[in-house]
């Protein structure tokens, strides 16, 4: 009999691919973005990011009760200060934006892990991430920054922080900015390989962070490089980071198996504004099922080999997934 190999006999029932399923999505591996801004009662919707908003501390309070509600164990924090200047001043001031919704988020929902994205892009006023002479990002001043930007972030009661700029050295520098005050027992989930992408297109408008001169391709990655991913990510690992990021995820799951397979630490991926954007542009438009290409897109960030998974979709696929 031809063929005597079937692989379809073990697709025959909905009961059998679930005992064969190799990969699983849960409410567990997501860490849900949110965007702050200073003020009351604020709540804007981000036109390019259906479902996201720019919101006030106690607005943001709500959403993270949701999110908590659902099962979601984590947010990461982005903040749009009142006020930007050269050095990003903001950024690491104790009552800054951040600083401020972090407080309120722990004090309403201490049970929530409460991560913060550390750069100092929405805050300076040229939009770099990073200290500019000369038309230039100048890297080790930017550390002293970043580490004082970490370190506030702590005292206003982050579970964790997660540098985003990637600047040469900046994981030991907060390694050592956060141990010097006692914060030993604050991990670090570095952005480790993140690539310059046309991808954060809409989070540019959300965190009103775009340069307003040049681009990032000093610092972030060029997208065709791939061995030098895994030199980002055990650089940082060298210095102290205690997981490490995929940044974006869906045009990068090689990136995220290679991370996976050289590496003991957890892997995160970040499923970027561009990925979720156009996901429900193309649904609104009626060309493709939101729910299911959010679902997949998921299970192959997870498949790639990611642990954890930072993504816009978190509350609706949390809800799809309690659903089933
Ligand atoms: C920098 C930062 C960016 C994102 C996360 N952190 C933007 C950038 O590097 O320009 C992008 C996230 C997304 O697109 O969803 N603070």
């Amino acid at each position: 009999m031809f063929p005597v190999i079937r692989p379809r006999r073990l697709r025959k029932s909905s009961g059998i691919r679930d005992m064969l399923r190799e990969t699983s999505v849960s409410v567990n591996d997501f860490i849900y973005p949110v965007f702050t801004v200073s003020g009351k009662n604020i709540n804007i919707p981000i036109t390019s990011m259906p479902g996201c908003f720019q919101k006030s501390r106690e607005e943001l309070v709500k959403t993270a009760r949701e999110v908590r509600s659902l099962g979601i164990p984590a947010i990461i924090i982005f903040g749009i200060p009142e006020h930007k200047d050269e050095l990003g001043s903001h950024a690491y001031k104790d009552d800054g934006v951040v600083q401020e919704a972090v407080k309120a988020v722990k004090d309403a929902v201490p049970e929530l892990v409460v991560i913060t994205d550390v750069c100092l892009c929405e805050y300076t006023s040229h939009g770099h991430c990073g200290v500019v002479k000369d038309g230039r990002i100048v890297n080790d001043a930017t550390l002293e920054l970043l580490a004082m930007e970490a370190v506030s972030h702590a005292k206003a009661g982050a579970d964790m922080v997660a540098p985003s700029d990637m600047m040469d050295g900046r994981v030991a520098a907060i390694r050592g900015a956060l141990d010097k005050d006692g914060f030993t027992e604050i991990p670090i989930m570095s952005y480790a390989a993140k690539y310059g992408s046309a991808f954060y297109g809409p989070f540019r408008e959300a965190a009103e962070s775009t340069p307003q001169f040049g681009d990032r391709k000093t610092h972030q990655m060029d997208p065709a490089n791939r061995r030098e991913a895994l030199r980002e990510v055990l650089l940082d690992i060298e210095e102290g980071a205690d997981i490490v990021m995929v940044k974006p995820a869906l045009s990068y799951l090689d990136i995220i198996a290679d991370v996976k397979k050289n590496t003991l630490i957890p892997v995160a991926a970040y499923n970027v504004s561009g990925e979720y954007s156009m996901v429900h542009a193309a649904a609104e438009k009626g060309w493709i099922d939101y729910e299911s290409v959010m679902m997949e897109i998921l299970i192959s960030i997870k498949r790639a080999g990611a642990d954890l998974i930072l993504t816009y979709f978190a509350m609706d696929a949390a809800r799809v997934l309690s659903s089933k």
